[in-house]
């Protein structure tokens, strides 16, 4: 499984993307494309990021009753990404669903990997807004097993979390770490980060880096820099 960066696209729309993209003549990176971005554009701006020859991670994670997501995956299918996911509070029947859905007629699939718990969710909205009374990370790594029976490939999680996730559920099983900055850089909001070289040691296989790549003032440099940390 290779290790790589996939830069979080996380523009409004089609033009400020491929003006931020086309500055990328070497290698055409791997990008994520979440739902503001895919929501103003539709599948068009997946279909033409493809043509340009990225590789991509549809960053929708679906969340509904079985036979919805199943049939929301197969037009994903047919989109022909690279990654996409779920949430895993959709219960393990949604997740085989999902696979379902996703497989082409030759066995062949993108990849599919499981929101655990947001990051934005912590111990006490879990507890008055979700009645979960389990501590975070047991409900992470419930979480994170039940994607794996279902026949998910992975989870997004934190690069903090990568190593657990890996000793719970095998080292083939895949984690896509955000939360990645510079040592030398700008936290922005995220609170609990990591450089792409420590995401490297704890085992994080795709880490996905939006800001430090997309705001610096060279972002080919930054996103080779990213590379080099990561990969080399
Ligand atoms: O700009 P930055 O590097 O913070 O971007 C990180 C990307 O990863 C964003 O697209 C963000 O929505 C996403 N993400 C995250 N934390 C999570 C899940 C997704 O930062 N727990």
């Amino acid at each position: 499984m290779g290790k790589d960066v996939i830069i979080a696209c996380d523009f409004a729309g089609a033009k400020q993307t491929f003006e931020f993209l086309d500055r990328f003549t070497d290698k055409k990176p791997f990008v994520k494309i979440g739902m503001e971005l895919f929501y103003a554009e539709g599948p068009q701006i997946v279909r033409e990021l493809k043509a340009r020859g990225h590789k991509i991670f549809l960053d929708l994670k679906l969340h509904d009753i079985p036979n919805t997501v199943k049939k929301s995956m197969a037009v994903l299918k047919n989109l022909d990404v690279d990654m996409t996911n779920l949430h895993a509070a959709g219960t393990k029947r949604m997740m085989s669903a999902a696979i379902e859905g996703l497989t082409r007629e030759d066995g062949t699939r993108p990849l599919l990997i499981a929101v655990t718990q947001l990051t934005s969710t912590d111990r006490e909205s879990m507890q008055k807004d979700l009645l979960i009374d389990k501590p975070i990370d047991e409900v992470v790594m419930h979480y994170a097993k039940n994607a794996k029976d279902s026949g998910l490939d992975g989870v997004v999680c934190s690069p903090l979390e990568a190593g657990k996730v890996h000793e719970a559920c095998g080292r083939q099983f895949i984690t896509v770490t955000p939360g990645v900055r510079f040592a030398d850089g700008d936290m922005g909001d995220q609170k609990r980060v990591m450089t792409p070289a420590q995401a490297k040691e704890t085992g994080s296989d795709y880490i996905v880096v939006g800001r430090p790549i997309t705001a610096a003032s060279n972002p080919v440099e930054a996103y080779n820099r990213c590379v080099a940390e990561f990969c080399d």
